[in-house]
């Protein structure tokens, strides 16, 4: 892939859903990105129901499966799409669990400089904007780089969903923008490193 074609430009981002529940609205707006974005990215979304909780002793050369499972899915993007839920005003322990395996070895994680953009949600009227400070905060803890953009957090988030999808037309286009928002970063970090 050429970053220098802007034509050509076609940057791999991987979701990731700080939700385990099959019915999750986190993993359903992940999933309503899909099809808007299958003409200008690769996409994926990753689950997180194989990562175990994080312990130092298994945190080895060999780790669970879907430690590398996950490290591999985020090593091969080029940014990341976190969406959390909000839990008591603040984020899932499931997504804060993935981001601190995936921020080691310490100063060397996989997730080290990758681009994010955070989305959050809720049923309810704030949208998850609570838990949007701590899914930074553990971003820029692990290395990656987490965007400025004005928070996507998406209110009252299970009457804008069909089918295991966002649908809502606002909802939909403001995320996207900041979709484009997250690959405009990604090219401008790959014009970078071409450079350097
Ligand atoms: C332990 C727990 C705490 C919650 N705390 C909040 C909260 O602080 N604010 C909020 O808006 N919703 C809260 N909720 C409701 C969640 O936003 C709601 O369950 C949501 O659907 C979870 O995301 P999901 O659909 O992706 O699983 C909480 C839910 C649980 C299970």
């Amino acid at each position: 892939m050429s970053h220098h074609d802007l034509s050509s430009f076609r940057p791999r981002l991987l979701g990731i859903s700080g939700s385990l529940r099959a019915a999750s609205h986190t993993t359903a707006i992940l999933e309503g990105l899909r099809a808007p974005l299958a003409d200008k990215a690769h996409y994926e979304v990753f689950r997180l129901n194989e990562v175990p909780l994080y312990d130092g002793d298994l945190d080895t050369a060999n780790p669970p499966a879907g430690v590398a499972a996950l490290r591999a899915a985020i090593a091969a993007a080029d940014g990341l799409i976190v969406a959390s839920p909000e839990y008591n005003y603040g984020t899932s322990g499931v997504l804060k669990n993935a981001i601190d395996w995936a921020s080691r070895p310490g100063g060397q994680g996989a997730i080290k400089g990758k681009p994010a953009l955070i989305i959050t949600s809720s049923p309810g009227t704030a949208g998850g904007v609570r838990a949007q400070y701590q899914v930074r905060e553990a971003l820029s803890g692990a290395g990656a780089r987490p965007i400025v953009r004005p928070h996507v957090a998406i209110a009252q988030v299970g009457g804008k969903i069909e089918d295991g999808k966002l649908v809502e037309k606002d909802a939909l286009d403001f995320a996207l923008a900041a979709v484009d928002g997250l690959i405009e970063e990604i090219r401008i970090l790959a014009h970078y490193k071409a450079l350097a």
